[in-house]
């Protein structure tokens, strides 16, 4: 080979080099497959999306990796096929472990010498919106709570009911605050079913379920565009259009969003994700808080601005701890509901049930109360009253010290002086994820909850789930 014969193999082997770096490095799959369908570029991120491995894919029929629903076809085999581009095609299919996959694809054939060689696709991975807007579709029944249904006899509840029912005359936006299980979504049903939006939709979305990235185009919507890589789909707030909209645990929306949410609110147009041009919509927006919007402001878990803005009606729903007189009403009404469910005739609850009720301070309010009537319920045989064995553990445990069937100190087993050799730190983790464990099995499994009891807040539990494996 000539000197220059040389050089050009060598820059010809640097470039190549170089595509393939820069092909690893960008933020969008890439996938080509060779004429018998053979796959022969599978970039880093098309790995990342369909969790495969490249030594999995590469050189195999695509057809023999990945598996696609009869009805769909794979758009690069398609591509090959018919020789034609398809852009922003949604396609979902499973990998060879039965992992979903959807993405949104840009696919081209490409023709040499009149015959098709290879096909190419450009992929935008949309698995994790696909799957939250799939879950919102399954939660949207039993929206039918209205104020009759809200048992409570106290003054403080009567009027937070009377506040509400006002706010049900107006479309100003509503700021619920509460401890989990006191009824908030209760309340913003009731709002919404009592005010003239009652035949438009109510839509809810929990802030903290949803990863930040994942949150704009759910709640504005996407509008499909090469950049974005997105189909065309409506956002909760153009679902909820001429209806209401609740948006529970605000304080962990994201600040930049609470930012655009602002500006919703005070515009009454959204711009969906990809678009460049706004869209008006009527909605009204619920939004609930767990803690003291104060202190989220102070935190700044809650924008100022958002706060004044939401906070036009600010609905304070009392712990069920401060309306004890409220107890005897809703353990009635939650016999009376499990009666129908379980077939039962139940009439009530004992003294000793009524005295231990009492007692408690209802941490998890009246869901916890609720979960205990359910449990209780579960426990009863051929009786028509409540007696205090039918009661969880930790209620005879809690407050009967002296009596037999409370069990024996579970701490004393661990925290105890068993003599390992174990260091202070391994004994002190050992006796947090013991407690953890305890307190969740107590609550059901409910995040909030368990964290409200535990003193710490819902994401420092998680971290401790995710750290003791539990
Ligand atoms: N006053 C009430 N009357 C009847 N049922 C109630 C009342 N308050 C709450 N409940 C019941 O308690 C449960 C919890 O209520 P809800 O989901 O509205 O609480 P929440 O404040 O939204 O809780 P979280 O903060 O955990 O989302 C529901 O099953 C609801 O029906
Ligand atoms: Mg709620």
């Amino acid at each position: 080979m000539s000197p220059n014969g040389l050089k050009d193999v060598q820059a010809l082997i640097r470039m190549n080099d170089l595509y393939e770096k820069l092909l690893d490095k960008i933020d969008i799959g890439v996938h080509v497959i060779n004429e018998q369908g053979k796959t022969i570029i599978y970039n880093q991120k098309m790995m990342e999306i369909e969790s495969m491995a490249s030594e999995d894919v590469i050189d195999k029929d695509l057809l023999d990796v990945f598996m696609f629903a009869d009805n769909q076809n794979s758009t690069l085999v398609e591509a090959l096929k018919t020789g034609k581009t398809k852009k922003h095609k949604k396609q979902t299919y499973f990998n060879n472990k039965g992992k979903e996959i959807t993405t949104i694809n840009d696919t081209f054939p490409i023709v040499k010498d009149g015959e098709i060689t290879e096909a190419i696709e450009i992929v935008k991975d949309v698995t994790q919106l696909e799957q939250v807007i799939k879950e919102n579709m399954l939660r949207k029944q039993n929206t039918k709570f209205t104020f009759d249904k809200i048992i409570g006899q106290s003054g403080l509840i009567q009027t937070v009911i009377e506040e509400s029912k006002r706010a049900t005359r107006t479309s100003s936006s509503v700021l619920i605050v509460g401890e989990t299980g006191t009824g908030k979504e209760l309340f913003a049903q009731s709002i919404h079913n009592g005010s003239s939006r009652s035949s438009a939709p109510f839509i809810s979305q929990n802030c903290a379920a949803i990863p930040d990235n994942l949150m704009e185009s759910l709640l504005f919507g996407t509008k499909k565009g090469a950049f974005t890589g997105a189909i065309d789909r409506p956002g909760l707030f153009e679902q909820a259009d001429g209806g209401t909209l609740l948006l529970d645990e605000i304080n962990s929306l994201n600040p930049s969003l609470q930012a655009k949410l602002l500006r919703v609110i005070q515009d009454k147009t959204i711009r969906k994700v990809g678009d460049t041009q706004d869209k008006k919509v009527d909605v009204r927006i619920i939004a609930t808080i767990n803690e003291d919007p104060i202190d989220a402001v102070a935190n700044k878990r809650l924008r100022k601005d958002l706060y004044y803005r939401l906070s036009v009606v600010t609905l304070f729903i009392p712990p069920l701890r401060e309306r004890k007189e409220d107890l005897w009403f809703l353990t009635q009404s939650f016999i009376e509901k499990y009666n129908a469910l379980f077939q039962m005739s139940v009439k009530g609850i004992s003294e000793g049930v009524n005295h231990l009720l009492n007692q408690h301070d209802w941490p998890g309010n009246v869901r916890e109360l609720e979960h205990t009537i359910e449990g209780a319920m579960n426990m009863i045989m051929d009786k028509e009253t409540i007696t205090v064995e039918n009661l969880p553990v930790r209620f005879r445990k809690r407050y009967q010290k002296n009596d037999e069937l409370v069990p024996q100190n579970d701490f004393a087993d661990i925290a105890g002086i068993n003599h390992s050799s174990k260091t202070l730190c391994d004994k002190v983790a050992e006796v947090e994820k013991f407690y953890i464990k305890q307190i969740l099995t107590e609550n059901s499994n409910n995040i909030s909850q368990a964290a409200k009891i535990l003193g710490i807040s819902r994401q420092s539990l998680q971290y401790r789930l995710k750290k003791y494996n539990l």
